[in-house]
């Protein structure tokens, strides 16, 4: 069994970037071909051994929660009809020994403050946060890199990937001593600096693994960017008493917050994939474009 047990997803953001779409559904629960954001990475975590999955939710949340619960009439229908593969499709969406908890952020008040509200939940033992709004692709999951990584490490370990210079200003940037091509021993981390005072361009994508001490930092640290409560500032809280480490991922991510890399979440796993991927690639050919 994993020694990470649990998986907070924080999904109580607006999604204000994502408008009108996200008006009255979760940005979490948009599809990329067929499947929501949310299921992709509930999916990664459960490929990584995590079985308790707990959910950050908020107001006009409540499609996730049914995502993840017996849809009883659907899956009667179902079965009465004899699709037997659709319905096992449905309900593989929730295996037997998987468990979803959910718990209210009562405002958006940050990142750091929707990961402290799974406090409780964790009980004291390090945890992954996973940013559904982040569709990460690898050979490999990339969580179960990142676990891989812990159990050796013994430290916190944040996914990160070199940013063009002008994007610093959307990510938490690191800096520190590489300890090899992959893993920097971190001893700076900045939420969205300006490119020229990021301290590299090594940014934080979507995905952690945390100490359960970050949940005192966070509540240390005044308001940091955007009047947030942030869980950069946490985690640069935790560099004076403990080990953090960046891990460079193997593997693709797509910012599916923003409109841009939603489409090419979606143009590139559906050429993947094994119903439509074969159609949809010759459908490209045939669109002439110039
Ligand atoms: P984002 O920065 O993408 O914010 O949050 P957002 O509100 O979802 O989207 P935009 O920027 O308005 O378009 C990163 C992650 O943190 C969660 C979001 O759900 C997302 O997964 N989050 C953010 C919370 O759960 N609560 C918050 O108060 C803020």
């Amino acid at each position: 069994m994993s020694i990470i047990t649990k998986a907070i997803f924080p999904v109580a953001g607006l999604g204000t970037r994502f408008l009108p779409a996200t008006k009255a559904q979760p940005k979490e629960m948009l599809p990329v071909v067929d499947k929501p954001l949310i299921q992709y990475a509930v999916e990664e975590a459960y490929n990584a051994g995590i079985r308790e999955m707990i959910f950050v939710t908020g107001r006009h949340k409540r499609p996730i929660e049914d995502h993840f619960d017996t849809a009883f009439e659907l899956e009667y229908e179902l079965e009465q009809a004899g699709k037997n593969e659709l319905l096992q499709l449905v309900q593989s969406i929730k295996p037997a020994d998987m468990e979803c908890v959910f718990v209210r952020q009562p405002k958006s008040l940050g990142l750091g403050h929707a990961v402290l509200c799974g406090e409780r939940l964790v009980r004291g033992e390090p945890f992954a946060v996973l940013l559904a709004d982040d569709l990460m692709v690898g050979e490999q999951p990339i969580l179960k890199q990142m676990v891989e990584q812990f159990e050796q490490l013994q430290g916190s370990v944040l996914a990160v990937q070199e940013v063009p210079a002008e994007q610093t200003k959307r990510y938490g940037i690191v800096a520190g001593t590489m300890v090899n091509d992959r893993i920097m021993d971190v001893t700076r981390i900045v939420e969205k600096p300006a490119p020229e005072v990021a301290p590299s361009r090594l940014g934080v994508a979507g995905r952690y693994i945390l100490t359960p001490a970050v949940f005192e930092q966070i509540r240390l640290q005044p308001r940091g960017v955007g009047n947030e409560i942030q869980l950069t500032d946490g985690i640069a809280g935790l560099l004076a008493s403990e080990k953090v480490y960046a891990y460079r991922y193997e593997g693709k991510r797509y910012d599916c917050g923003s409109k841009e890399g939603f489409l090419e979440a979606n143009v590139e796993l559906a050429l993947t994939h094994p119903q439509v991927g074969a159609w949809f690639r010759d459908y490209l050919k045939r669109l002439k474009l110039d």
